[in-house]
């Protein structure tokens, strides 16, 4: 949690930016989002790909494409294999496919290995499927561009998803590690806001939580009042 304290003592070590990544493969969606003019990246993962019926390696790779075309940050495209030669082989041809493309990379120990390879190489990575305090450190020591901590999928089992974001942020700012927290599976808006708060560097979001942002019922009464208050003197 980000107290006052942390607040002075790291304000001047870390500019504090809250990234917009929006997790899905679709593109409508992408641009719906992109066009609002506060998306900084994308993130996809396996299951969101083939949601979206995308098959085969030319194709997949030709949507990664498509997906750095419409946005300017970062995009997340994951590895299939979960061997440590397949990962590299794999995370090396994301990687040449486009600047903006982050090798995603699953929390396992030829993932983990994987990873410091990458870092070694300057291949940027972002590690997922992260579920505790322990496997954050790993992906931090093993200098893991991002880190995806699941919180959804935490909270579906009643264990408390930005708990873990707001360890893993104290644990990154002690140590100094550069590894950024991506709060990931995030369900609703106020996933985002606890995210905030915690001191998350990036929130990967569905298209409708972002959008929830905007929702406020005194925003409409207020607006509706504004108009018909106008409407009445100038018709
Ligand atoms: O990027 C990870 C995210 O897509 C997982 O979300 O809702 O399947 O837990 P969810």
């Amino acid at each position: 949690m980000l107290c006052s304290c942390k607040c002075s003592i790291f304000a001047d070590i870390k500019q504090f930016d809250m990234k917009f990544f929006i997790d899905t493969a679709n593109l409508d969606q992408i641009r719906e989002a992109y066009d609002l003019g506060v998306l900084d990246g994308v993130t996809t993962n396996p299951s969101l790909m083939a949601k979206e019926g995308i098959k085969g390696t030319e194709n997949i790779m030709n949507h990664y494409k498509a997906i750095c075309e419409i946005v300017d940050g970062d995009v997340s495209a994951e590895v299939i294999a979960t061997d440590y030669e397949g990962i590299i082989r794999e995370g090396e041809a994301l990687a040449a496919l486009h600047p903006q493309i982050v090798v995603k990379v699953p929390m396992i120990k030829e993932g983990i290995k994987a990873i410091r390879y990458f870092s070694n190489k300057g291949i940027r990575t972002n590690c997922t499927l992260v579920f505790s305090t322990g496997q954050a450190l790993l992906a931090a020591k093993a200098d893991a561009t991002y880190v995806s901590p699941f919180i959804g999928r935490l909270d579906d089992i009643s264990s408390n998803g930005v708990g873990l974001i707001e360890e893993i942020v104290d644990m990154y700012a002690f140590y100094g590690f550069e590894t950024q927290v991506l709060a990931a599976s995030i369900r609703h808006t106020q996933h985002i806001i606890d995210c905030v708060k915690a001191g998350a560097d990036v929130a990967t979001c569905p298209l409708e939580s972002i959008l929830g942002l905007l929702k406020h019922p005194l925003t409409d009464i207020g607006l509706e009042k504004f108009l018909s208050d106008y409407k009445k003197l100038n018709g």
